[in-house]
């Protein structure tokens, strides 16, 4: 099937990111959320987005309109019906993403790949609430969507050799580097760096140092361009926590728990940048 149509859902600041991307790359989009505020919300994410690129002369006005009219905003998942290819790009969170997929499975044509840019949760799970789990795969972008080119693709274990390679063609298409990655807990990515951040944290806990002397010392020390304490924020602590849960249930080692201060920032609300406040204040 020839994907010219691709359906987001969840226009979150992943959600927005996928869509920008995708229509900067000649695609059409419905980008779907629960509230039009939401959807909103990422079309505002996605305008300043290319405002910044438009003063950076990367890209001009008129395209900035054409990228910004090839997206038409949802709140229904029957919308779905007119995607070719699906990228999930809701909340990390199991109960809910299994919930989306069994109606995605209903609304979507025969043939349709589903896929989910879950940062942790099993692609096999996922497949299994849906009636077609050879057409579900991991398609999973890194923040910020527009410039980070890997998008890791994630075989489940009922995943077709034939999703996996439209899918890693489609990654090719949108500009990103796909790589490869197996249904583990976490997969490749967020196996090795979300317990780097959940010890940072525990490094803050336990008053080692400052969250600016931690992040210096990873930036200045290890080369990173981001300290982990700033980078956790520009994830999200809700998604930090939730991805902490899944390797800790996933792997069932005591290596993986979260740590408690990050639990308490999450009940505070304090979710990093999208709420003004986590490590840092913004
Ligand atoms: N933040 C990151 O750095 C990062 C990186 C890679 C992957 N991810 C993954 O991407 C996904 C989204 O993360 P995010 O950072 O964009 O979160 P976010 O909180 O910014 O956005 C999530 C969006 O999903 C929406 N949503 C919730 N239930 C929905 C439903 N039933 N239908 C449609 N939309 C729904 C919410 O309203 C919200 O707008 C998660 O699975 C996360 O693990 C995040």
């Amino acid at each position: 099937m020839e994907i010219k149509t691709i359906g987001v859902v969840g226009a979150g600041q992943m959600g927005s990111g996928i869509a920008q991307v995708a229509a900067m790359n000649g695609f059409e989009v419905i980008m779907n959320d629960i509230k039009d505020a939401f959807v909103d919300r990422g079309f505002s994410a996605i305008e300043k987005s290319l405002v910044r690129m438009v003063k950076k002369e990367i890209i001009s006005e008129a395209r900035k309109g054409e990228v910004l009219g090839a997206i038409e905003g949802s709140t229904s998942v029957e919308d779905m019906t007119k995607a070719d290819f699906v990228v999930e790009a809701a909340t990390e969170n199991e109960a809910l993403k299994l919930q989306i997929f069994t109606a995605l499975d209903q609304a979507c044509r025969e043939g349709v790949i589903l896929s989910s840019n879950t940062s942790s949760i099993s692609i096999t799970r996922i497949a299994g609430a849906t009636r077609r789990p050879e057409l579900v795969v991991g398609m999973h972008f890194m923040n910020p969507v527009p410039m980070m080119k890997l998008v890791e693709i994630i075989k489940g274990l009922a995943t077709s050799d034939a999703t996996f390679e439209t899918t890693r063609a489609l990654a090719l298409d949108m500009g990103k580097t796909p790589v490869p990655a197996n249904d583990f807990p976490g997969f490749i990515s967020n196996r090795i760096l979300m317990p780097m951040i959940n010890e940072a944290v525990y490094a803050l806990f336990e008053g080692v140092g400052t969250p600016e002397d931690i992040d210096q010392v990873m930036k200045l020390g290890m080369n990173h361009p981001m300290g982990p304490l700033a980078l956790a924020d520009l994830i999200g602590l809700d998604t930090c926590l939730s991805i902490m849960q899944v390797l800790q249930n996933g792997f069932g080692e005591s290596k993986y728990r979260p740590c408690p201060l990050l639990k308490k920032y999450v009940d505070a609300g304090w979710l990093g940048r999208k709420s003004g406040k986590g490590f840092y204040t913004y």
